[in-house]
């Protein structure tokens, strides 16, 4: 057993719904097997429990381990395309690079410098967009499960409107996507998600046999992107003229359940709003993706009156890094710039985004804040000495003062451990 002496945030009341930041200064984890099974007063748990040894981490300030709701995985070289909207960004940033992934070889190595992205910045549960290539998806898989990151991901789909070396058929979708959830799927940290790239990308029959795996396989995910550009919804629409909108798209195959993630919803009717309310389905909100793309402002406003869950996605590679600090900041600004019609975002709210709003969304009860009960997911943010995060760390007025610092000048570079399950992994 180990006590972890720590100053430690997090949000396990919703500060969406009345919860404020838990903070305390000098408190102590007990974690055993991997499981916080102690949390007071660092004096009372030590106390309580005289022969374990202490980590004293007080150098520091511990915070859950970050949730990315939405990344993908063979994106990493392609971040950083600005100029584009969505559409043509796919065509000249994204795909040509996706391409490259049919090379097993080459996606080794994107997976690992993927899942050294995404845990170097402090990501320790994640819903990945695999690849359109089925040994790439494993690839991932097998990486993910060597560094023991909680990875839900899956094979892309896609049977039209992309370029040719992306394409595949309903059959050999399903049955390549069904040898990856048996092999995958619970296996450890690791779950199996069914991922059609997106409508515009997809013919009925694709997401139909989607929906045949979800249901030959129980506990499957479902994710993929909705009402993201109004370039994008007109051309799905086109698609599908016999849909009443974007979400019915995927809703007709019975694909919008409480296991569902969609990404981005900038655009939604408040129907689509109300049918991911009473499925339960949850959206992944990726500002900095948003923004690069000048995709449109999300309304979270109308989310939340609907009482759709959110969460936060960096939606690497249209994103722009790893950092969920930095998507909380952008959050945080687009709601500012919407002025009224905006959500005021308290860094309470911000963190509760990136950590139990998502732990929420991807159903991982087991992790997304630091209570008893739930595993040790955490990270060490400790700025170096004399930067100015450091300096305005040592300045904060109040715990939550030091966490808008945080989410304001944080990077990668600040988060200096990050444990799973209680296990350290390399940051
Ligand atoms: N829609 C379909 N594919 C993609 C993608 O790779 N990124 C984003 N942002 N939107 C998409
Ligand atoms: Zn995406």
């Amino acid at each position: 057993m180990i006590i972890y002496r720590c100053r430690v945030l997090d949000t396990p009341d919703d500060p969406f719904t009345g919860g404020a930041l838990r903070a305390a200064d000098d408190a102590g984890l007990a974690v055993e097997d991997g499981v916080i099974v102690d949390r007071g007063d660092f004096r009372a748990v030590a106390d309580r429990r005289p022969t374990a040894e202490v980590v004293d981490l007080r150098d520091g300030v511990l915070l859950p381990g970050m949730v990315d709701t939405h990344v993908h995985y063979p994106q990493i070289r392609a971040i950083g395309g600005l100029g584009m909207p969505l559409l043509d960004w796919l065509d000249q940033c994204a795909l040509p690079e996706e391409c490259k992934l049919a090379d097993t070889e080459y996606a080794r190595t994107v997976a690992q410098e993927f899942l050294t992205g995404l845990t170097a910045a402090g990501t320790t549960t994640a819903l990945v967009f695999g690849s359109h290539f089925a040994d790439a998806v494993d690839a991932l898989f097998t990486e993910a499960d060597r560094v023991g990151v909680r990875v839900t991901a899956g094979l892309v789909t896609s049977d039209r409107n992309l370029p040719e070396p992306l394409l595949s058929t309903p059959e050999r979708s399903y049955d390549e996507g069904r040898k990856l959830a048996e092999r995958w799927h619970g296996h450890r940290r690791l779950r199996y998600a069914v991922t059609p790239r997106f409508s515009y990308s997809t013919s009925p029959e694709m997401l139909a046999s989607g929906a045949a795996l979800i249901e030959d396989v129980p506990g499957l995910w479902f994710t993929s992107h909705v009402n993201e550009n109004p370039a994008e919804i007109a051309a799905v629409i086109e698609q599908f003229p016999g849909s009443a909108n974007y979400l019915d798209t995927y809703h007709r195959h019975g694909l919008i359940h409480e296991r569902s993630v969609l990404a981005h919803n900038a655009h939604p009717s408040d129907s689509e709003l109300a049918l991911m309310a009473s499925t339960g389905a949850s959206v992944a909100h990726c500002p900095t993706s948003n923004s690069a793309l000048a995709s449109g402002s999300f309304p979270l406003r109308r989310h939340l009156d609907h009482g759709v869950q959110v969460a936060l996605g960096t939606d690497v590679g249209a994103g722009s890094g790893f950092s969920l600090f930095k998507e909380g900041l952008q959050a945080y600004f687009m709601q500012q710039l919407l002025q009224g019609d905006g959500v005021p975002l308290t860094a309470a709210h911000l963190l509760h985004l990136a950590t139990r709003a998502g732990a929420t969304a991807l159903g991982l009860d087991e992790v997304g804040d630091l209570s008893v009960g739930r595993e040790f997911d955490a990270i060490l943010v400790r700025p170096s000495a004399g930067c100015p995060l450091d300096v305005c760390l040592r300045h904060a007025e109040s715990a939550e003062n030091a966490l808008a610092k945080i989410f304001s000048l944080a990077t990668p570079n600040d988060v200096v451990r990050v444990w799973i399950g209680g296990d350290e992994v390399a940051a």
